[in-house]
């Protein structure tokens, strides 16, 4: 044996005893990632006992992990070695930060790069972003472990494996489900459940077969795939690529992680040893029961205390007591205790206050459970009536998912009262940011981000949900601002509430003066361009610095849209601009808004844009109609009457369609008192 033959061996008997890899690039297991050969971005990281973490519960992130080698696929035609077909299976775990709510998910991934410079985290989920998703240049494939209903991509459920091809829309995709031969069905699975599963992924190369397989980390391989899908890789992949795993987070967030993972190009991948895998890190159950006090003593100590208990018992019932009623239990997981609401609002304290609004008080507080800070809207609601249905939307808006709407998680009702759980936004609300001294004025750089996510969450809402979702009462004290001043819508749907409960007769107007459509005061109808009305008012207030009535001694009004709309017929529409702004901002962006705003104020509900139309004009992908100040029509003075009956708009029907010329100047859209 020479010199080098001996190193070779000292080297190779080495490796195997540090690290259970092989050394051929084409085959790979890691029964925990201990010494790995990986290449980790974003938040992934590898803990001490071998785990893979690829996010923790940090919002809106993203974390990948890749094998550092390529893999060569080699598509040669003319190549003796034909396409490979390869194996893999990898043990991942789930954990969402609250119960049954999650984000979003992690993907298998084969790409030709390990950087994901652009890619966006939420449903994106840390492949793509939205201008490069499906394009056929993207050259990947990936297996989606997706717990979020994403409509845009025609995402089926909240809890299904998907394959993509170049795009988030999956080619093919099916809820997590295993077949039990034992049992002859499949037997669903909660990929949430925060407990390990296993992923197999087979391809085949000669029948251009790709098949994925699921399952508890502790069942063996099914014997049925759960998606077998004919696929012709050798298209799709390009010579050498990258495999590994990719995950996100969005408003709200999940623990992924990788507990072990075998790679095989030239058979079936190895199975991994369960038993070798690291552990996950211990977690908080958040549905305790109330722990039973069993005290032994003596006896007459004991039904003295038993008393004594029984009496504390019955005092933090009637304390914690909540309404609950049979049609509920579908809603278990979105229901919060009170108990644990009282507690995380420190007894509702008013230290905890964070504001008082139009339906309720909101607090400030900590769950219990899972130390994550909350919003909690209390709002008083005597009616019976309509709470099931009401309760059946919260459970639909709990399904929205966008960066700039603040997260609904859940509810809980007691008697006459009715808590809402929301994300909590640690900046507060942009109206104090405008109007009070309390905040520090908002540069235009972020009033200008601020009014392109609110305006991005209103065309969501509008037109990317499953179904139409009106918000009914956009004004700047609904809209809140996270950490890094990204503005959140919330409140929505909120106004709903009263069209189910004891208004039901009276056509109840929702919304909040200033901010209310002509038509909608007249007919009490709320549509998108009711929306569209309120969101002109709130670009206006954000360009001005000022309410949408602006008072001025004692009885005189100002009316914002006029003052925006006198300057520009003077042809100085900047001399509408927040003072406090100080002319530190974009001419062309302020000029945008505060024509956009006017657009958006019109009278007539056919003038104004669409949201779609609104975001468009806001992010530049289109410019601004040139319009002449007498072709806008949108308010003037200020009617302090009581009665939207009052406010009767002419329609020119003789058109049969509505122009703005039909309008005399002086209706007013405002409507005062409720
Ligand atoms: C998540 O991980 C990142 C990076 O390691 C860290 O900065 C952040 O604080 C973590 N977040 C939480 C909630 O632990
Ligand atoms: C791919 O096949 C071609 C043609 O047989 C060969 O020249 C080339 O070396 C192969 N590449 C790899 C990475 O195996
Ligand atoms: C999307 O990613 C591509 C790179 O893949 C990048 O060129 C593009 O600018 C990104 N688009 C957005 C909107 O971030
Ligand atoms: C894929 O699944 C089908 C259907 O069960 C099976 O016939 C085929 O052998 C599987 N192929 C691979 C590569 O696992
Ligand atoms: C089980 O699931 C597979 C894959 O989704 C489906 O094709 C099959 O019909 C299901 N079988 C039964 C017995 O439900
Ligand atoms: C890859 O497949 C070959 C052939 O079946 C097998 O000998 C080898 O152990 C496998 N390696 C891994 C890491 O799965």
């Amino acid at each position: 044996m020479d010199a080098s033959t001996r190193s070779l061996l000292l080297l190779t008997i080495l490796f195997n005893i540090h690290f259970s890899l092989a050394q051929d690039e084409n085959q790979f297991i890691y029964n925990g990632f201990h010494g790995a050969n990986l290449h980790l971005d974003g938040i992934a990281k590898i803990h001490p006992n071998g785990l893979l973490q690829l996010t923790n519960i940090s919002k809106q992130q993203i974390g990948h992990a890749f094998y550092k080698i390529p893999i060569s696929f080699n598509k040669s035609s003319s190549s003796s070695i034909p396409f490979p077909s390869f194996s893999t299976n990898f043990v991942f775990a789930m954990v969402p930060e609250l119960p049954d709510i999650s984000g979003h998910g992690i993907a298998f991934t084969i790409s030709p790069s390990m950087s994901f410079e652009h890619a966006v985290a939420t449903q994106y989920l840390g492949l793509f972003n939205i201008t490069n998703n499906g394009r056929p240049t993207n050259h990947m494939l990936a297996i989606e472990l997706d717990t979020v209903v994403n409509p845009e991509f025609e995402d089926i459920d909240d809890n299904h494996v998907g394959m993509d091809v170049n795009s988030l829309q999956s080619v093919q995709s099916a809820s997590a489900t295993y077949f039990s031969a034992e049992e002859g069905k499949n037997i669903s699975l909660k990929l949430i459940s925060g407990d390990p599963m296993q992923l197999w992924i087979d391809y085949d190369a000669a029948q251009k077969i790709l098949n994925v397989t699921i399952a508890p980390v502790r069942r063996t391989k099914p014997n049925r795939p759960l998606l077998s899908t004919p696929i012709d890789l050798s298209q799709i992949l390009l010579e050498n690529m990258y495999i590994g795993f990719s995950a996100s987070t969005g408003a709200i967030a999940s623990e992924h992680y990788v507990l072990g993972w075998s790679f095989n190009k030239t058979g079936p991948a190895q199975s991994l040893e369960i038993s070798k895998l690291p552990r996950l890190p211990p977690h908080k159950k958040s549905r305790q029961k109330p722990s039973n006090i069993i005290i032994i003593s003596p006896i007459a100590a004991t039904v003295v205390l038993v008393m004594v208990i029984g009496a504390v018992y019955t005092i933090r019932r009637k304390k914690y007591e909540e309404l609950r009623e049979d049609w509920e239990t579908e809603y278990g997981p979105q229901r919060f205790s009170y108990k644990n609401l009282y507690i995380a609002t420190k007894g509702f304290k008013e230290t905890e206050l964070l504001g008082a609004g139009g339906f309720g008080k909101v607090y400030r507080g900590t769950l219990p459970t899972s130390d994550v800070q909350v919003a909690v809207k209390r709002v008083s609601h005597d009616s019976k009536q309509g709470m099931k249905e009401f309760v059946a939307e919260i459970a639909s808006m709990r399904r929205l998912r966008h960066r700039n709407l603040v997260q609904l998680l859940g509810y809980c009702r007691r008697k006459g009262e009715l808590l809402l759980v929301y994300d909590y936004m640690p900046s507060g609300s942009l109206d104090k940011f405008l109007f009070s001294n309390e905040k520090p004025a908002l540069s235009w750089f972020h009033r200008f981000q601020v009014l392109k996510g609110v305006a991005s969450a209103l065309l969501y809402l509008h037109e990317e949900w499953e179904q139409v979702v009106l918000h009914r009462d956009v004004k700047a004290s609904n809209v809140l601002l996270d950490a890094d001043f990204n503005g959140r819508l919330g409140d929505f749907g909120l106004a709903r509430l009263y069209d189910h409960g004891t208004h039901l007769q009276t056509t109840h107007v929702v919304g909040t003066v200033g901010y209310l459509a002509p038509e909608l005061t007249k007919t009490g109808k709320a549509s998108t361009r009711t929306d569209v009305f309120a969101f002109g008012a709130l670009m206006l207030e954000v360009a001005c610095g000022k309410r949408p009535i602006v008072l001025q001694g004692l009885l005189e009004e100002v009316i914002l849209v006029d003052l925006v709309m006198d300057c520009w017929k003077r042809g100085a529409i900047l001399d509408a601009s927040d003072p406090k702004l100080d002319g530190n901002y974009s001419a062309e962006e302020m000029e945008l808004v505060l024509k956009l705003g006017l657009f958006c104020s019109q009278s007539m509900p056919a003038m104004r844009p669409s949201m779609r139309q609104v975001m468009q004009y806001l992010d530049g992908s289109a410019s601004l109609p040139e319009i002449q100040t007498d072709k806008i029509v949108c308010t003037s003075t200020f009617t302090a009457s009581n009665e939207a009956s009052d406010l009767v708009i002419p329609f020119s029907s003789s058109s049969g369609k509505c122009s703005a010329h039909s309008f005399s100047s002086n209706e007013s859209i405002l409507h005062k008192g409720r």
